[in-house]
């Protein structure tokens, strides 16, 4: 029996807890995609987490879904990471880099006025957060098989760049109807080549996404996030129960880090069909509380449990748990938001609310 304070080994790490922040996109990048100062003080205040895992930072330019989110692709952008990296880790944390392609759930005018890419010319339903506001989200570009190449290589590549930045490993995002989701999924995948039809070909290039993150940062260092049947951002499969089994059986004996499970009130338990399927450490999240979080984990029913919003607005969660101390209270007026302090690092410790 396990509780939220047991070290967990997570790949190559030892997490002296198992209370894993999730990854938050939160827009507070400057327009070239470079972190600020201030997102190395929310990164180091948030440090007493198992694991950090950061928000969703594009490969490259036509990875790039939302304004003012970061990339990991210029200069500038790996020596901004960097001082968070280092920030964490003299704080004793550890941090993975999620890195995420949103493909079709972009606009051109994120994206120097090119059109968004994917598996397929299919437009989602909904808009886009661009500089000029909400916008309808355009038909993307199918892309080519030759191009598709070249959009893995870009992953190995980010890869290589966040483990220079000082990232201790690397999450796929496959999660919330982004690039490799829509690959894998039925609605948003009609191609007639190897990467679609059969869940085979639908699965190949997540499968082969990993294997280049795997060849740059080591299986120890690479984990996977997905989200079954949370249909977000009009991504639908028709067989997902058949589609994430074949994903999660592919990638066992791979000697990944973990398999993050996000569920949001899905109508079937992925997390008893997966778990037991999966080799490596399995992170659990989706509204979680401290109670449903600690009887998971008693029940062996993870390793780890995965917070989000409670992470975002409790630098000291961890500590809080432990405690029993009350949490503060999320402002969603700021999950996105100018970058100024208001609503990212200056949510109070408990230590600080102690001594006012
Ligand atoms: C402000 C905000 C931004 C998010 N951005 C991302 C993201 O970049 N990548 C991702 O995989 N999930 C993202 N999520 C989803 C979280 O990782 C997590 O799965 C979700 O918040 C459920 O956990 P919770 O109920 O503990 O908040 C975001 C959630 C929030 C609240």
């Amino acid at each position: 029996m396990s509780t939220l304070f047991d070290p967990v080994r997570i790949g190559r790490y030892i997490a002296p807890n198992r209370l894993v922040m999730a990854p938050m996109t939160r827009s507070r990048s400057d327009a070239q995609g470079v972190p600020s100062d201030l997102t190395v003080t929310y990164y180091a205040q948030r440090a007493s987490a198992g694991l950090i895992i950061s928000e969703g930072v594009f490969p490259s330019a036509m990875g790039k879904g939302y304004i003012n989110t970061p990339g990991i692709e210029t200069p500038e952008q790996v020596a901004a990471w960097k001082k968070v990296t280092e920030a964490v880790h003299a704080r004793g944390g550890r941090i993975f880099m999620q890195v995420m392609h949103c493909g079709r759930v972009s606009h051109p005018s994120l994206l120097n006025d090119a059109t968004p890419v994917a598996p397929s010319a299919i437009q989602p339903a909904g808009k886009a957060w661009t500089p000029v506001g909400q916008v309808d989200f355009v038909t993307p570009r199918e892309l080519s098989t030759a191009e598709i190449a070249g959009v893995i290589n870009e992953y190995r590549q980010a890869t290589r760049r966040a483990i220079d930045a000082g990232f201790d490993g690397v999450e796929l995002h496959t999660a919330s109807g982004y690039l490799p989701e829509q690959f894998l999924s039925s609605g948003s995948n009609q191609r007639t080549d190897a990467y679609g039809g059969s869940v085979e070909n639908r699965a190949r290039f997540v499968l082969e996404v990993l294997d280049a993150m795997v060849s740059e940062a080591g299986a120890d260092r690479v984990g996977i996030k997905i989200s079954p049947e949370m249909n977000y951002n009009s991504i639908v499969d028709a067989t997902p129960q058949a589609t994430y089994t074949y994903l999660v059986d592919q990638i066992r004996g791979k000697g990944l880090a973990y398999l993050h499970v996000a569920l949001f009130n899905a109508a079937f338990d992925y997390h008893a069909l997966l778990r037991p399927r999966f080799d490596g450490a399995y992170l659990m999240g989706g509204g979680l509380t401290q109670d449903s979080a600690e009887q998971a984990l008693s029940e062996g029913k993870a390793d780890a449990t995965v917070f989000g919003s409670a992470f975002l607005a409790n630098p000291d969660l961890p500590e809080r748990f432990r405690v029993g101390a009350a949490l503060n209270t999320v402002d969603h007026s700021t999950f996105f938001a100018p970058p100024t302090a208001k609503g990212y690092i200056d949510y109070p410790t408990l230590a600080a609310v102690q001594t006012d």
